[in-house]
C-alpha cells in the first residue's frame, strides 16, 4: 500500500496507519480497500423473484411521487453509496444530524452530515398510516420501490437551512431548494426493484462495481475526486498530485441535479473523456458517475462526499478550494478544515489542497505552498468569469483549461 509522503500530507500520516488497519478489516468477500461506513455495504436492491413480487405488490399500493433529488437519494441508499442508511431518515435521526452531524441511536450515533429525507405533500402525508407499505414512484409515475412507513414528521425548514448551509439566505441554491419543499417527511426503510434509467450507462457503476474494478486493478489505495464542473487545469493538477500518492484515482463526477447555470453533466463528462484519453494513465484511473444531487452545502457536503466515496471503496478523498461551495457563502478552506477535523470518524485520508493556479514565473501549476511569486503572476478565473468569456465567444486561456476542453465548452455554448 502507498501512503502520503509529501509535505502537504505529512499532517495525515497518522491517519494512514488507520487506513492500513481498516484495510485489514475489510469484511471478507467485499472487494476494495476501505471498510464501508458503519462496517457493512448496505444493499436495499431486490433481485429476481423478490423484485418481481415487489413490483407486482407496488401496483396495488398507494404511491408517493419522488422528485429528482429524492430519486437520487433512493438510488444511493439502495446501492449502498449511503451506507449505513437503509431508508429515509425519521425525526430523531433528522434532529440529531442537524444538531450534531451524527445519526441517532438506531444508527449508533454514526457521523452523518446531511438530512436524507423524503418530502411529501401535506395531504398525502396525512393519509399515511404507520406500518403501511407504499410504492415509491419515479419521474414517469411508475413504481420503482417500496417504503414501509415508520413515521411521518414535520421538518423545520428554516432551522434545517441554517444547520446544513450555515445560512437561511434564499439566494443560496441549496437553501432555496430546501425552502421550496413541503415540510412533511415520510420515514422508513426502502426496498428497490428498479433503479432510475442512467443518463450515462457506461459510466454508471454501483459501489460494489467500483470496488470490484479497484480490486481487479490491484489497487490497495484509491483517492476519490468529486466534481460538478468541467475538468480544468487546477482539477487535473490536484488529481495528479493525488496520483503521486495513491495506487488509483476514482474520477467521480456528480450527475444528479445541479443548479441551472452549472455546465450540463453531458458536457462535463465529455471534458473528462477527452482528457482521460490524452493525458491520464488509463490503468490508474477509473471514470464513473456519482448519482447524487448537488446541495451546495460546502463543509457538510464535503463530509458527505467523503463518506460516500469511502463506501465506493476509497481510502483517500481529495478536498480542494471551496469544495461544494457556491458564491461567497463559505471560506475557501472551510470544507477541507471540517473534513480534516473529522478525518478519523469519516475513515478516509483527506488530501487537502489550497487554491491551485498557473504561475507564469514558475511556468507550472502551483499553490501558495509551492509558489513564491506574487498574485499578479497567477492565472486564476472563477466559474462565473469563464462562463462570461464563453458567452462573449472567447475561450479560456490554456493556462486555465486545456485547449481540448476550452473547445468543447465553446462548442457547447454555441449549441
Ligand atoms: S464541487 O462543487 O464539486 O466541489 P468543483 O467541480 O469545481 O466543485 O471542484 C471539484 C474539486 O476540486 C473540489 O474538491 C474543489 O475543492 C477542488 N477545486 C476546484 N477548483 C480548485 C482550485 N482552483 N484549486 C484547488 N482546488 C480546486
Amino acid at each position: 500500500m502507498t501512503f502520503p509522503s509529501n509535505a502537504a500530507n505529512a499532517a495525515h500520516s497518522t491517519n494512514a496507519a488507520d487506513v492500513r488497519a481498516r484495510a485489514a478489516a475489510v469484511p471478507t468477500g467485499l472487494p476494495g480497500p476501505s471498510v464501508p461506513h458503519g462496517g457493512a455495504l448496505v444493499s436495499r436492491m431486490l433481485e429476481g423473484e423478490e423484485a418481481r413480487a415487489a413490483a407486482g405488490q407496488a401496483e396495488e399500493l398507494r404511491g408517493l411521487p419522488l422528485d429528482a433529488r429524492a430519486l437520487a437519494d433512493l438510488e444511493m441508499i439502495a446501492t449502498g453509496a449511503m451506507s449505513p442508511l437503509t431508508g429515509f431518515l425519521g425525526g430523531e435521526d433528522y434532529a440529531s444530524v442537524l444538531e450534531s452531524l451524527h445519526l441517532g441511536a438506531a444508527y449508533e450515533h454514526l457521523l452523518w452530515p446531511l438530512p436524507v429525507v423524503l418530502p411529501a405533500e401535506p395531504r398525502q402525508a396525512r393519509a399515511l398510516r404507520d406500518g403501511e407499505e407504499i410504492a415509491l414512484l419515479d419521474a414517469d409515475g411508475r413504481p420503482c420501490g417500496l417504503l414501509t412507513v415508520e413515521e411521518v414528521f414535520v421538518r423545520d425548514l428554516g432551522r434545517e437551512a441554517l444547520a446544513v448551509y450555515g445560512t437561511a439566505d434564499p439566494t443560496h441554491p441549496g437553501v432555496a431548494a430546501t425552502l421550496a419543499q413541503p415540510t412533511a417527511a415520510v420515514a422508513g426503510p426502502v426496498r428497490v426493484f428498479r433503479l432510475p434509467q442512467a443518463e450515462f450507462p457506461s459510466y454508471h457503476l454501483t459501489p460494489l462495481e467500483v470496488r470490484a474494478a479497484c480490486a481487479e486493478r490491484g489497487w490497495q489505495s484509491m483517492a476519490g475526486f468529486q466534481t460538478r464542473n468541467p475538468v480544468h487545469r487546477a482539477h487535473e493538477y490536484i488529481q495528479k498530485c493525488a496520483l503521486e500518492i495513491v495506487d488509483g484515482l476514482l474520477l467521480h463526477p456528480l450527475v444528479g441535479a445541479t443548479k441551472s447555470d452549472d455546465v450540463p453533466a453531458a458536457t462535463r463528462l465529455q471534458s473528462y473523456e477527452v482528457l482521460f484519453e490524452r493525458y491520464y494513465p488509463q490503468d490508474r484511473v477509473l471514470l464513473a458517475t456519482f448519482p447524487a444531487a448537488m446541495r451546495y452545502a460546502g463543509p457538510r457536503e464535503a463530509v458527505f462526499h467523503a463518506i460516500c466515496r469511502k463506501n465506493y471503496g476509497c481510502t483517500h478523498f481529495i478536498v480542494g478550494r471551496d469544495h461544494a461551495g457556491v458564491g461567497d457563502f463559505y471560506g475557501p478552506l472551510d470544507a477541507q478544515n471540517l473534513v480534516r477535523s473529522l478525518a478519523a470518524e469519516i475513515g478516509v485520508v483527506p488530501l487537502a489542497f489550497e487554491n491551485a493556479f498557473w504561475c507564469r514565473r514558475c511556468g507550472a501549476m502551483a499553490t501558495r505552498k509551492t509558489c513564491p511569486h506574487p498574485e499578479t503572476e497567477h492565472v486564476t478565473l472563477s466559474g462565473t468569469a469563464v462562463r462570461a468569456m464563453l458567452r462573449r465567444g472567447e475561450t479560456p486561456p490554456p493556462e486555465f483549461s486545456r485547449p481540448e476542453v476550452a473547445a468543447l465548452l465553446a462548442a457547447a455554448m454555441r449549441d
